[in-house]
């Protein structure tokens, strides 16, 4: 259709329509193909025809039913890396619309967003034009996954109190489809016992969440975990959560969200909790030891989230990188026995979580003195088995922990694996996780586990160690007030 010619509207519309064309700086022509424009893609008769999805201009470059994001901007300084966001889920074959909150607008322009996207940027929520063009239902309807980055302290606080006081929040308490946060802040901040507990909050009701990452901060002399995730990082995750099947994914729709109340803080007051965590060091001699790979993120992880639910939390930690957890009492112990040690003085326990990595073996004999590699060919090294500590409590007479949780570090057969752990351990849960290199697990921020019980698995999406954490708190909550589902 070469041209259109519009006859017969009543000055008021002309009206109208005059001043929604000024407000968008368009003439009044490309105002009218505007409108046709988003009226068409909301047809499905057209979509089927020109075989393009929804709401066509934000997915002008995408491929035909793209997956859509809507990449909601917060206010922080990461927010010049969202731009690089736009063009990363873009290079994936993703439609990306994209929201700003007022704070997002000091960093970046809705021009440049909306220029990349391909459609303008989403601002206001009480814009009558805009509530009458893509009100913030339909932004959070049409989305296949929404993306918040940066995730500030503040819209991360908003989140998890259900506010709906801007655009961005009110599509976020709007949406049905998954989200994911990647969040940004000073690590002060980030470390913040109301953060911790917003984002325990966050995690329970099914928010997926990626990084931050350690390195510099934007002040001078900063540096700390806090680093917005990279934008292909984040766009990874996005690819993944969309990848998903919903059916098999434990905390994220439906089910879960209306049980999010359950997961606020608190849930765990007056419980005991245990956790072991990182790896233990079997000495050989005084230079030389055995051990199992493991940086202590996880158990710290659960150590913290279940101290942030009100647990009184004590972690039995073999030598790790990783800070304390604060508010936790920390037990300090090198090799597997003084670790078995260690848990049996901090019994009795309401729950005890296994997630360290202990070493199997230990050297029958350990040198006084560095072996020299000249004494005369090689050392014989001669091993003896360690005490398995998550066995020997689990399969306690006596004052054996209501709920006992191992891990499961397999590189293959994960689930199959877990099942016979399971059994031949005696605990109540398994959380398996998927070890080999290439999943980047060990050392690495995130997580994919399998929580295996004896009703069934609960395959839960790829996420932070923190969010497997809270998820895995909110779980033992529920567990120990007995109304598990
Ligand atoms: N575990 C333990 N004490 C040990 C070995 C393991 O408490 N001596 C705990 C771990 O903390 C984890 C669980 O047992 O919760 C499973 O650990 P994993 O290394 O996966 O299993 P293993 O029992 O060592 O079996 P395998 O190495 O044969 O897979």
């Amino acid at each position: 259709m070469a041209s259109l010619t519009v006859r017969q509207l009543d000055d008021k519309l002309k009206k109208r329509l005059r001043l929604r064309a000024a407000k968008h700086g368009r003439s009044v022509e490309e105002e009218i193909r505007t409108i046709l424009r988003a009226a068409a893609a909301d047809s499905d008769e057209f979509a089927e025809a020109t075989g393009e999805s929804a709401a066509a201009g934000a997915r002008a470059t995408a491929r035909p039913n793209a997956k859509r994001v809507l990449l909601i901007i917060g206010g922080g300084i990461a927010a010049y890396k969202s731009l690089d966001l736009i063009r990363r889920l873009k290079e994936r074959g993703l439609a990306v619309r994209v929201v700003m909150t007022q704070a997002a607008q000091a960093f970046v322009t809705p021009l440049a967003a909306g220029a990349l996207a391909g459609e303008r940027a989403f601002t206001e929520l009480l814009d009558p034009q805009s509530e009458f063009d893509v009100g913030h239902i339909r932004l959070a309807r049409e989305a296949d996954i929404i993306v918040v980055a940066p995730a500030t302290a503040d819209l991360i606080a908003k989140m998890a109190n259900g506010l709906a006081s801007d655009l961005a929040t009110a599509v976020l308490l709007a949406t049905n489809a998954p989200v994911l946060i990647a969040p940004a802040m000073n690590p002060a901040m980030w470390s913040h016992r109301a953060t911790r507990r917003n984002l325990g909050t966050l995690a329970a009701d099914g928010v997926h969440s990626v990084g931050p990452n350690a390195g510099e901060m934007a002040e001078r002399n900063e540096a700390g975990v806090g680093r917005m995730a990279e934008p292909a990082e984040i766009a990874d995750m996005a690819m993944a959560l969309l990848a998903r099947d919903p059916e098999k994914w434990e905390p994220v729709f439906g089910k879960d969200h209306a049980q999010s109340n359950k997961g606020t803080p608190g849930a765990l007051a007056g419980q005991r909790v245990l956790v072991t965590s990182g790896p233990t060091h079997e000495p050989i001699d005084p230079v030389r030891y055995i051990a199992n790979r493991s940086s202590g993120k996880q158990g710290h992880a659960i150590a913290a989230a279940a101290q942030a639910a009100g647990a009184a939390v004590t972690l039995v930690s073999g030598p790790v990188n990783v800070p304390d957890p604060p508010g936790v009492t920390v037990v300090r112990v090198e090799t597997a026995r003084d670790m078995l040690r260690a848990v049996e003085a901090a019994l009795p326990a309401d729950a005890a979580i296994f997630a360290a990595a202990v070493a199997d073996w230990r050297s029958a004999d350990v040198h006084g003195q560095k072996i020299k590699k000249n004494a005369g060919g090689m050392p014989e090294l001669a091993l003896l088995e360690n005490p398995d500590i998550l066995a020997t409590t689990a399969q306690r007479k006596r004052g054996r922990p209501k709920l006992v949780i191992g891990f499961a570090a397999e590189t293959q057969d994960v689930v199959a694996n877990a099942k016979l752990k399971l059994k031949k351990k005696g605990c109540d849960w398994i959380v398996a996780n998927d070890v080999s290199a290439e999943g980047g697990v060990m050392g690495g921020d995130s997580n994919t586990v399998h929580l295996v019980t004896e009703s069934g698995v609960d395959s839960w999406p790829p996420q932070s160690k923190d969010a497997v954490a809270a998820a895995l708190v909110k779980r033992i909550a529920r567990e120990l007030k007995g109304d598990a589902s």
